[in-house]
């Protein structure tokens, strides 16, 4: 048998992306138990490195085993028990995955919609939460379907005037845009690795506030086994996920050390690289770095002739969407600028399925020489396929221009 061997890619979607070869040599290092004090110490520096990453004071801010939902699932199920009400605002699949997960925790679940491209004025979240009067208020702030950021910035206080606990999913955006945790108020946040920091799927940094770690303790259940007597027995109405229940990770997660699960040590090796990495870059220099690249991005499409879709007021700022141009159909194009030249773009899901493609700058991948070999193969080939109104040299005309003039 053969061995293995993967092809090189230039990955330009909202994730999975390309990493840095020194997170990969990071992983590769020997394995350490969960308990070796090695290990342990990595463990508490990689929690002051979350918390650096979403500039908070939270005690609790730590990875959970498992891709990005894993992390919602573990917030959501943490905090909402039977009849529970939950406002989620949807206006993207992922609003779709929030209620999905609610409705599995038997929460009762409250929309308020926009189309996708839209985002819901805060104003009007804020009213609905009047009306509903939820325990949670759970929403999405990198809306990856439709590439749209969605403000947030006055709902942690407007929620924690309500009563209201917030749980925002910011997987797409974590690392790419800025999302100050404590100054905008917010109760839990979940972050997502395989994005804009970089890191293999499977690994999910979250950090919430102690108010919240009070509530999900209300429902604190240790498994017999490890049990103490001190953590009761609780046969009502505990936590009913072993796996991604807070309050026993947060054994593990503190001097405890709840011998709870195996954890995944090399995953945490590279969450622990890729952080280190992108804070010694500054958070506010990676947002930048992020904008910087999609504005040349989008410069660059437009240019070519192009239509960006959605509300550019709102736009996610490492993920460019587009109207799929005349006389292309979606799959075939894009699984031929895979097979052909080894690239990867993405298209969508739900009503604008079939009708956008999304192109990600995302962490690793947004880099000058990236973009400027994307919009040089995509544009070519476009119009190589007779796509209608393009005209590829003006679309790298305009990015080498953006780049001439514009520094980062
Ligand atoms: C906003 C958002 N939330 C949740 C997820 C789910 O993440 P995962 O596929 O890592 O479980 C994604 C994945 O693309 C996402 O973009």
């Amino acid at each position: 048998m053969a061995s293995l061997k993967v092809n090189r890619r230039l990955i330009m979607t909202p994730g999975p992306v390309a990493v840095d070869p020194r997170v990969s040599q990071a992983m590769s290092n020997s394995i350490l138990g969960q308990f070796d004090p090695d290990f342990t110490d990595l463990m508490n520096e990689t929690m002051e490195l979350i918390r650096k990453s979403f500039k908070t004071q939270n005690k609790w801010a730590y990875p959970i085993d498992g891709t990005s939902r894993a992390g919602i699932e573990a917030v959501i199920s943490s905090i909402v028990s039977k009849g529970d009400k939950v406002l989620v605002p949807v206006i993207g699949r992922f609003g779709h995955l929030l209620i999905e997960l609610i409705e599995r925790a038997g929460g009762e679940v409250h929309t308020i919609t926009a189309p996708m491209g839209q985002i819901i004025p805060q104003e009007d979240i804020i009213k609905e939460m009047d009306k509903v009067q939820p325990k949670v208020l759970a929403i999405i702030h990198g809306e990856t379907s439709s590439g749209r950021s969605q403000p947030i910035d006055q709902l942690g206080k407007a929620a924690k005037e309500r009563g209201a606990f917030t749980v925002v999913d910011a997987v797409a955006t974590y690392m790419g845009q800025d999302i100050p945790v404590d100054e905008w108020e917010l109760d839990a946040v979940i972050g997502g690795a395989q994005k804009c920091l970089s890191v293999p799927s499977g690994i999910t940094p979250i950090t919430y506030n102690d108010r919240f770690s009070e509530e999900i303790n209300k429902r604190k259940r240790v498994e017999e086994g490890i049990r103490t007597t001190e953590d009761g027995t609780n046969d009502s109405n505990f936590i009913t996920s072993n796996y991604l229940d807070l309050t026993q990770l947060e054994g593990y997660w503190s001097e405890r050390r709840l011998n709870h699960h195996t954890e995944a040590t090399v995953n945490v090796y590279g969450l622990y690289e890729s952080l280190k990495l992108a804070i010694d870059e500054g958070v506010e220099q990676r947002a930048r770095r992020h904008s910087y690249h999609h504005q040349a991005l989008k410069e660059a499409l437009t240019a070519m002739g192009l239509d960006i879709f959605g509300d550019q007021d709102y736009e996610m700022q490492m993920v460019v969407c587009v109207d799929i141009p005349e006389g292309m159909q979606d799959t075939e194009f894009r699984g031929e600028l895979l097979q052909r030249f080894g690239i990867e773009i993405a298209g969508t899901f739900g009503e604008v399925a079939g009708k956008i493609w999304r192109i990600g700058t995302m962490g690793y991948v947004a880099e000058k020489h990236n973009i400027m070999n994307f919009i040089s193969t995509f544009g070519v080939f476009l119009q190589a396929k007779g796509a209608k109104n393009i005209d590829a040299s003006a679309g790298l005309k305009a990015l080498m221009e953006f780049y001439d003039k514009n520094e980062l």
